[in-house]
């Protein structure tokens, strides 16, 4: 596969530019769209479940295509910019189909001097592509990614999105290579890895009964934890504890005229997210609202 590099730095190909989105991906089935349906009926306002809904269309069809966007959109009321908008803002959110499985390698700065960068070049010339590309086989897709907040295990590298700790560039060889040849992989702190799609399920909101299998949480995570409850530390108790936004007189939100005399910015706050939720729970006590997808604004 050819690809290009930045100037001066061979070592970290370039993408090709982006395809446009596939046409060719079987249609979205009915029961996909009834999942839609009830992931919109999910929220108070219906247009809070566009990202999750995203992520059931990626799941099925393998990206995020232009059928998935409009039938985003004519569920939510929004138009197909808005669902694209979206779609191409965030990274997690694929326009091209994406292999059997996603790794991700962190190259934000610290897994980056700890080796994420020879990680990454290394996977790049192993599988002979480029970032964000697919290898021939169709079994990775490669990206490097932005810090995972798992910064006390760098360099770490992500599968479907599952954390794999402290890797080296032949570990993370070993990983793809066992993928490719379909033998199991158990992420470091997680489950034993699936798909990309089944992964892109999960996020959509639909349980694949893993989320308990696997260590959760590492020694590096929890040895603060650790030394403090052995010392018997605890944390300074907050110099404001005794100001709340409510601590100070505040009248109820007015109905009608917002006439309130609110003089605290934070019990203003608070009001305003009190009226939003009751606003909310008004909307969503309407089924019209619900499963007609009306507007929102
Ligand atoms: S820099 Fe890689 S997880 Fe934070």
């Amino acid at each position: 596969m050819t690809t290009s590099h930045l100037p001066g730095d061979p070592g970290r190909p370039l993408a090709e530019p982006v395809d446009a989105p596939p046409t060719d991906a079987p249609p979205l089935p009915e029961t996909t769209l009834a999942e839609l349906r009830e992931l919109a009926g999910r929220y108070p306002q219906p247009r809070s479940a566009l990202l999750p809904m995203l992520h059931l269309v990626q799941s099925v069809q393998g990206c995020v295509t232009s059928e998935g966007i409009g039938a985003c959109a004519d569920l939510l009321g929004l138009s197909a910019a808005e669902v694209s908008g979206v779609a191409t803002f965030y990274t997690m959110y694929k326009r091209r189909p994406m292999g059997t499985h996603h790794v991700g390698v962190c190259t934000n700065t610290l897994c980056a001097v700890m080796g994420g960068d020879e990680i990454f070049q290394r996977l790049c010339a192993h599988l002979d592509v480029g970032n964000d590309e697919t290898s021939a086989d169709g079994a990775i897709s490669l990206e490097h990614i932005e810090c995972n907040a798992a910064c006390d295990y760098a360099p770490v590298m992500t599968v479907n999105w599952e954390l794999f700790d402290g890797q080296t560039p032949d570990s993370a060889i070993e990983v793809v290579d066992r993928l490719r040849r379909g033998e199991p992989v158990q992420a470091t702190r997680g489950a034993t890895i699936t798909s990309w799609r089944e992964a892109e399920r999960v996020l959509a909101g639909f349980e694949d009964g893993l989320v308990d299998e696997g260590p959760a949480a590492g020694e590096a995570t929890l040895a603060g934890l650790r030394i403090a409850a052995e010392r018997g530390w605890q944390a300074p108790p907050f110099p404001d504890a005794d100001r709340t936004p409510t601590a100070e007189p505040v009248e109820a939100p007015s109905t009608g005229s917002g006439t309130g005399t609110e003089t605290d910015p934070r019990g203003a706050a608070a009001q305003a997210d009190t009226a939003r939720a009751q606003s909310e729970t008004e909307v969503a006590e309407s089924p019209a609202d619900v499963e007609g997808g009306g507007s929102d604004d």
